[in-house]
């Protein structure tokens, strides 16, 4: 999991940034291709995986290459603190100006890894625009400023790597810039969070409450405290946003994408959906419809056996439709020092491959070079024609059931399941069930009905249904 933000450390402040630097141009000799120089922008987890990895597989990677790929530099805030890593590097490599890395005419690739959106932007634009080329794996800042970075790698003709940005170690950039170039996409349904899903499956296998399942995913290390960005469906969000810019080739920015996240889910939302026979998973789903694209990132119920309601703990996948390759799927570590290294090395390795032949960079940032979209459409939400989970929780009388039934019917939501759990001496009920296809729009206001009835009690918890019936 990335550790920085740099605002944080920072208080807003640029600290890399000296004006000497400011005045250091472009690299004048050519640096010698038997060894590729790298520059890592940031040291924490996901660094320190990049490193490791670079200097363990050293041999191996020199015989891809066709040459030595070494670090000369690491810029840190933290210079002085032993990282307890195998192959440490050593401590003259440090130094606290992340400019020194950006303008060290030997450094031939910078890979920035401080996350966070304004530091990094700067970095970034500062050493595409010194003609170097850049890895990085900050989603967010690509899923908000991509368009601007994407641009300025073209213009500048530097190579810019993200594979790390999305599924941690899950090669999916490189299968949706490479190995699916050739399809057209039809369909992405990711497990983008690891965190989330982490937190739903020990409420599925221990049946505990969210804020438990949360507490626990914290003191293991499998979440930050409090894990917002993941829970609201932030993270996957950018994520997809950038699945579907690669897919599409013209940058789409994550804010225009539908987002829920997963923290009203309840332990009997789950134990419901598994009557239903369905898991609940937070799904990030992009779908081309022709003219427009679906996209959107909420807690969805799929059918128990399919694929993805079998991914688990802190795993990624991702499922790909092509038109002519048919479905594939991606799974791995979403997250983690190692997973996300071997991501950052692989760019790494693709640059300096580049490099080492003097070719031209022939893949620009999203693997298009005549765009044919424009502009990406996204479906607005109001639109979407799927299935539906309604809990209700209304008093336990005669006549109740036939009101709500009569709301559905009233905008044309045909029931498909519908179960009532228990007898409500006591208080309101959960009424549980299952529609047909239905419109959003509809869904919407016949739920806003619901839950104006003096017979319930609390607001209706809506969860959409993907991948059809179990
Ligand atoms: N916070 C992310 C997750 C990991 O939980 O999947 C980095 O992308």
């Amino acid at each position: 999991m990335q550790n920085y933000s740099i605002e944080g450390l920072s208080g807003g402040r640029l600290p890399f940034l000296t004006p000497a630097h400011l005045r250091l141009g472009p690299p004048k000799e050519e640096p010698s291709m038997s060894k590729i120089n790298i520059g890592i922008i940031g040291f924490g987890t996901v660094g320190a995986g990049a490193y490791e990895v670079l200097c363990a597989n050293r041999d191996i990677i020199a015989s891809r290459v066709g040459a030595e790929v070494a670090v000369k530099k690491i810029a840190d805030l933290d210079i002085t603190t032993d990282r307890k890593i195998a192959f440490a590097p050593d401590r003259s490599l440090f130094t606290l100006d992340a400019l020194e890395v950006i303008h060290d005419p030997e450094i031939q690739v910078v890979v920035e890894l401080i996350g966070g959106l304004g530091t990094a932007r700067q970095l970034i634009l500062e050493a595409i625009n010194t003609g170097k080329h850049v890895v990085t794996a900050n989603k967010a800042l690509l899923a908000e400023y991509g368009s601007e970075i994407y641009r300025a790698a073209e213009t500048q003709g530097v190579g810019l790597g993200f594979e790390a940005s999305v599924g941690g170690g899950i090669p999916i950039v490189g299968a949706l810039k490479n190995g699916l170039s050739a399809n057209r996409i039809q369909t992405c349904i990711g497990i983008l969070n690891g965190t989330s899903n982490y937190i739903l499956t020990q409420m599925t296998q221990e049946g505990i409450p969210f804020d438990r399942a949360v507490q626990e995913a914290v003191r293991l290390g499998f979440a930050e405290d409090p894990p917002t960005l993941d829970v609201e469906g932030v993270d996957a969000a950018h994520k997809l946003a950038i699945i579907i810019s690669l897919a599409l080739g013209a940058p789409v920015s994550f804010k225009d994408i539908h987002r829920e996240g997963i923290v009203a889910v309840t332990p009997d939302d789950i134990r419901f959906a598994d009557e239903f026979g369905y898991r609940i998973k937070l799904l990030a789903i992009a779908r081309d419809l022709g003219r427009r694209i679906e996209a959107r990132v909420h807690a969805a119920m799929i059918p128990r056996d399919h694929i993805l309601a079998n991914v688990n703990e802190a795993f990624n996948a991702i499922y790909v439709e092509g038109d002519f390759v048919g479905p594939n799927l991606y799974y791995g570590l979403g997250a983690g020092g190692r997973p996300t290294g071997s991501a950052v090395a692989s760019d790494i390795i693709t640059l300096a491959r580049n490099i080492r032949c003097r070719n031209q960079i022939s893949m620009p940032p999203l693997a298009h070079v005549n765009r044919q979209v424009k502009e990406i459409s996204i479906q607005p939400m109001q639109d979407l024609v799927t299935s539906y989970y309604f809990r209700v929780s209304a008093l336990d009388r005669p006549g109740v059931l036939s009101r709500i039934a009569g709301i559905l019917a009233q905008h044309q939501i045909s029931i498909a399941s519908v179960i009532q759990k228990g007898r409500g001496e006591t208080g309101p009920v959960p009424i549980v069930m299952l529609t047909h296809e239905a419109r959003e729009s509809a869904v919407q206001k016949a739920i806003s009905l619901i839950d104006q009835l003096d017979v319930v009690a609390k607001k209706t918890m809506v969860i959409r249904v993907e991948g059809g019936r179990p």
